[in-house]
């Protein structure tokens, strides 16, 4: 197969491809061929080598001195499952699924073998595209709105960095949960938050996120 590889930190021009066997489906995984995988900003900092002020050394140490030990990146993938592994009951053959490899990564690739609980079924309406760009943003911004801020109808959300993977993810999703939005972003993506469901909306290019001076029930 196929692989999108990242051998040394550089340019997204560092990225080669190169040839790998196809994984082979251990017990309780399944083998999917991809269709659709996301590039996120973890994947661009990961490519680049790009990490917190303070935190190079470590980070090098824990992912790779000189490149990224996994070498393979992507953490979202869409496909239909080639073969189930042993002991897997469903997904089955021929399934549509989409899922995350977290830190393994390897979605940057024709194949992937995944547990095949972390494999979940794409609804017919949803493009491979589609389901494999929504879940790094969306798994995000669901836990921490829903399952750690517990945002309610009437609550007055403050999304900084509205327009990105996860913040245009968050915008919907408080809309949806009822609060009313304020989202932060560049001039040029304000129809698009304003689309997804933000009442307000803040340019971070003239108002930076700590001076803009009220408050909100969850930021
Ligand atoms: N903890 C976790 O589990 C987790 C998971 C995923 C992501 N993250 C982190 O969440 C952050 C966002 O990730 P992402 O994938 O959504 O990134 P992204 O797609 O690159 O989006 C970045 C967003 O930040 C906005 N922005 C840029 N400069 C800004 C500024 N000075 N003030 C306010 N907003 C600004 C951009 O607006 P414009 O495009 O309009 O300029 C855009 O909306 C990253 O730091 C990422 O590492 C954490």
């Amino acid at each position: 197969m196929r692989t999108a590889r990242v051998d040394r930190y550089g340019p997204p021009e560092s990225v080669t491809i190169v040839a790998a066997p196809v994984p082979r489906p251990r017990p309780g995984e399944v083998l999917v061929r991809v269709a659709a995988a996301g590039v996120s900003a973890g994947d661009a900092r990961m490519r680049a080598g790009r990490f917190p002020p303070g935190f190079g050394p470590l980070a090098r140490l824990a992912i790779g001195l000189r490149g990224p030990r996994v070498g393979v990146l992507g953490s979202t993938f869409a496909g239909v499952v080639e073969e189930p592994g042993d002991g897997v009951n469903g997904p089955a053959a021929g399934d549509r699924v989409a899922g995350m490899t977290g830190v393994r990564m390897g979605c940057h690739a024709e194949f992937v073998s995944v547990p095949a609980h972390a494999a979940v079924r794409i609804p017919a309406s949803l493009g491979d595209p589609d389901a494999a760009g929504v879940l790094f943003g969306g798994t995000t911004a669901l836990h921490f709105l829903r399952d750690r801020a517990g945002v309610r109808p009437g609550a007055t959300v403050l999304v900084n960095g509205s327009s990105g993977s996860v913040g245009s993810a968050a915008v919907q999703l408080a809309a949806t949960l009822g609060a009313t939005v304020t989202a932060v972003c560049s001039t040029a993506n304000r129809e698009l938050v304003v689309r997804l469901g933000a009442e307000r909306w803040i340019d971070y290019a003239t108002t930076p996120v700590a001076r803009v001076g009220e408050r909100f029930d969850v930021v």
